[in-house]
């Protein structure tokens, strides 16, 4: 008649698994957690227990071997159209590659180079490049820069087109992980960025669909080449 040890713990874990709020709340009743809160928490430390190692020396191995050609030995492009990757936040290098790869961010040229990385080469080469030393650039138009110069520290009032110096710092050093370094990049490429988030080439950022809208050709060459002078 009477239940064996086994089949009494098998009834109780049954119980307890058919009210789970009920168990976490016995669980752990003084800490003041939210059952809600405290659900998902099994989980974490699982995941994080093995993290993917980031190499940043196979990175640069990868690096090396297919993009220095176009990016520049260490990530220091000497050509206009290839942007500079050196120094740049790793957080935003995995993200455009991410994004490339999925077709978010269109590039007839990345995308096929960027469907050949995995999750951990992706992260590998932001880490070697994102530890390379970025050289500086300069404007090439005083003019154009003075111009450039208030757009990128004050933005545009009457148009409400918000100061880059808020978002990309005043120095365009960025901010990790959010806002990417610009300080020294080529103006031909920035300038071909902000017409492709205004035409709706590039619409992996809202905000700065948002902000390329208001701006014409003139606001933005003259900010580009601030850009490439700013240190
Ligand atoms: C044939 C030349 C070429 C090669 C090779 C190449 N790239 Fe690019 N890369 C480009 C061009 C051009 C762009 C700008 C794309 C655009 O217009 O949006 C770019 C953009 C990028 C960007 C975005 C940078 C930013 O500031 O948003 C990253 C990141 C990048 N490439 C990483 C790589 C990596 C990593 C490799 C090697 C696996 C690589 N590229 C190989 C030409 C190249
Ligand atoms: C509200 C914040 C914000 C403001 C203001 C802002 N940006 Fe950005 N910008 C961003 C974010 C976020 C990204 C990254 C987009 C992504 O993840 O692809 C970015 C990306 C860029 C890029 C692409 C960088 C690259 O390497 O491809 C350029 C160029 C740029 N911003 C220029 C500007 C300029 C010029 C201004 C001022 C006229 C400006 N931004 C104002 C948030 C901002």
């Amino acid at each position: 008649m009477t239940k064996s040890p086994v089949s009494l713990l098998l009834a109780f874990v049954l119980a307890a698994s058919a009210l789970p709020t009920l168990a976490q709340h016995a669980a752990a009743p003084a800490a003041g957690e939210q059952p809600a809160a405290a659900a998902p928490a099994p989980a974490t430390p699982a995941a994080a227990a093995m993290p993917a190692k980031v190499d940043p020396n196979a990175g640069g191995t990868k690096f090396d071997a297919v993009c220095a050609a176009c990016h520049g030995a260490g990530g220091n492009s000497g050509t206009p159209a290839n942007p500079k990757l050196a120094q740049q936040h790793p957080e935003y290098i995995v993200k455009q590659l991410q994004e490339f790869k999925s077709g978010k961010r269109p590039s007839p040229i990345m995308q096929p180079l960027a469907a050949q990385l995995s999750d951990a080469d992706m992260k590998n080469i932001a880490a070697y490049v994102g530890g390379q030393k970025g050289k500086a650039g300069f404007a090439k138009d005083k003019e154009l820069v003075a111009n450039g110069e208030k757009i990128y520290r004050g933005g545009i009032a009457n148009r409400q087109v918000a100061a880059c110096a808020g978002c990309h710092s005043p120095n365009g050093a960025g901010v990790p992980s959010q806002y990417p370094r610009l300080s020294g990049q080529h103006a031909d490429y920035v300038a071909a960025q902000l017409v492709a988030f205004r035409d709706g080439g590039r619409k992996n950022s809202p905000q700065m669909n948002a902000v390329a809208a208001k701006m014409n050709d003139r606001e933005i060459r003259a900010v580009a080449d601030y850009i490439a002078g700013l240190r």
